[in-house]
Parts: C-alpha cells; sequence; structure tokens
C-alpha cells in the first residue's frame, strides 16, 4: 500500500496520540529459526493450579504514596505564584510517572487569573514534547471548541497529573493523589469561578466520585478542597481525545460547553 505524504503525516500524527510509538512489520520475523535468539528452556509441567476462593480476587495492593503526598503539600503550600509551583513540581520526585520516560513536567499553560479552569486527565506525547499541556491533534480540537464557545484567553488548563504516562495509560489513584496538592494550589492560586473537567479520569479524581463520564458529564458537580476551604462548581465533559474518535459525540461536548457559558457569564448577583 503506498500513501501520500500528507495521509501518512496524519496517519503517524493520529498512532503518536495514540501512543504508539514502536513500528513492527507486516510479518513476524522467527528469530528464533534464524538462530538470534535461544529458544526458551522447557517448562517443567505443574499440578494445576485451583481457582482462587473468591476472597482472593481482592484488586492489587496500591503503593503507599502518604509521604510523597505530604511532601508535595509542603511545596505546594510555599509557592506564591504558578510560576513558583511550576519549578516546585518539576523539582518534585515523589511521582513515580517522572521516572516511567517522561521527558519533562508537564503544568499549565493560560491565563493565570483566568475564570475557567480546565483539568485534563495527563500529558500526551506532544505535551512530553513540549512541555505544555493540550497541544496535540486533542488540545488542538479543544482550542477550536474553547474559541468557538467564547472562551479563549479565559482558560488556564492543567492536568491531574503533570508527566506523561508511559503509552498514554490512564493515570492512577495513587499517581493522581500525589499530584493533587499542587492541583489544589493552582486552583487557590488561579481562583477561577468555575471547573471544566476534562474526561472520566479527570471527573473522578476531581470529584472523588467512582461513576462513568457518560453519567458524569453535563450536570453540575460541586468540587472541594482535601481540607474543605475551597469549593467550586465543576462541570464534567468528553475527553477532546474521545472526540477525535467519536465525532458523533461532539454534540454532547458542545452541549456541555454552552451549559458552562450559560453559568460563567450569568451576571453574579448582588448579595443579600
Ligand atoms: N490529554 C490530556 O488529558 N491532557 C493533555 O494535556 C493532553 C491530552
Amino acid at each position: 500500500m503506498s500513501l501520500d505524504p500528507a495521509t501518512a503525516e496524519s496517519l503517524l500524527a493520529f498512532w503518536a496520540e495514540a501512543g504508539v510509538d514502536a513500528m513492527l512489520l507486516d510479518k513476524p520475523i522467527d528469530r528464533i529459526a534464524a538462530g538470534k535468539i535461544a529458544p526458551p528452556a522447557p517448562v517443567a509441567r505443574k499440578a494445576p493450579v485451583a481457582a482462587p476462593a473468591p476472597s482472593a480476587l481482592r484488586a492489587a495492593p496500591q503503593p503507599d504514596v502518604s509521604a510523597a503526598i505530604a511532601q508535595a503539600q509542603a511545596l505546594a503550600a510555599a509557592a506564591d505564584s504558578l510560576e513558583a509551583l511550576a519549578a516546585a513540581i518539576a523539582g518534585f520526585d515523589g511521582c513515580a510517572l517522572k521516572f516511567e520516560g517522561a521527558s519533562q513536567a508537564v503544568v499549565y499553560r493560560g491565563e493565570a487569573t483566568a475564570p475557567l479552569m480546565i483539568i485534563g486527565e495527563g500529558p500526551g506525547a506532544d505535551e512530553d514534547r513540549q512541555g505544555q499541556p493540550f497541544v496535540g491533534r486533542a488540545g488542538q480540537l479543544l482550542d477550536k471548541m474553547l474559541a468557538a464557545a467564547g472562551l479563549t484567553g479565559r482558560v488556564l488548563i492543567t492536568n491531574t497529573v503533570f508527566w506523561r504516562p508511559p503509552g498514554n495509560r490512564t493515570p492512577t489513584p495513587p499517581e493522581q493523589a500525589v499530584c493533587a496538592p499542587f492541583v489544589e494550589r493552582a486552583i487557590a492560586l488561579t481562583q477561577p469561578k468555575m471547573l471544566l473537567l476534562v474526561g472520566g479520569a479527570s471527573a473522578k479524581a476531581m470529584l472523588k466520585k467512582d461513576e462513568g463520564i457518560l453519567s458524569m458529564r453535563g450536570r453540575w458537580h460541586e468540587w472541594r478542597s482535601a481540607d474543605g476551604a475551597m469549593e467550586l462548581p465543576a462541570l464534567p465533559t468528553l475527553h477532546p481525545a474521545f472526540l477525535l474518535r467519536q465525532p458523533a459525540a461532539k454534540k454532547r461536548a458542545w452541549a456541555d460547553l454552552l451549559t458552562l457559558t450559560e453559568r460563567l457569564d450569568r451576571p453574579d448577583r448582588p448579595a443579600g
């Protein structure tokens, strides 16, 4: 099959966004027959293993991240600007993702006093290369949607984690928990009026709910900081990477943005 350069470039960009960063051949090469690799040693036959009792089928133990969270809280509290926060995050070693192939910390882009804060899931390959959130194909779609909704220049964009999860997998709850004090501090420094939570992994982590994005999206939820001192209205919506794969879902994301702008642009009622 031969592809014209524009189609090939678009296909490569799609694969890169999806986390495909290795090339394989169409037909497998038998490297054992070619003598490059020793055949595997025969495995001794074992007696059949009985199925585990239901009580043994528990979730895998999660790593203890309490020390890393305490350190993140102290660093975040000491940051008195978004720039200082970004520097503190870049120097923080408590998130395992930093050591799993990420090339740099990706913290935020946008307006430091934006009325709307957008929180995505985690950086992808393009974000990892460029050091800014939502700059790949999904980010370009997000920007177009924000422009159409009149939100250009009125947002600060960040993620639940600051390092690219390998292969663009979803960040785990412990990885998100370790980064959460920094996300909270970004909210405290920016003082937005509301949050747009982009994608299921963001909505679940920020709202501490175990619901699917399709049932959470388009409805207002209340976000609360860990100490309960801050509260903000938060709207979950579909991730633009999902919209690129399922264009028919764009109308639901657009409806969500209209719900959001209606509240954002509603004049504040005088107290009393
Ligand atoms: N997807 C996200 O959730 N965040 C990014 O920054 C990029 C893609």
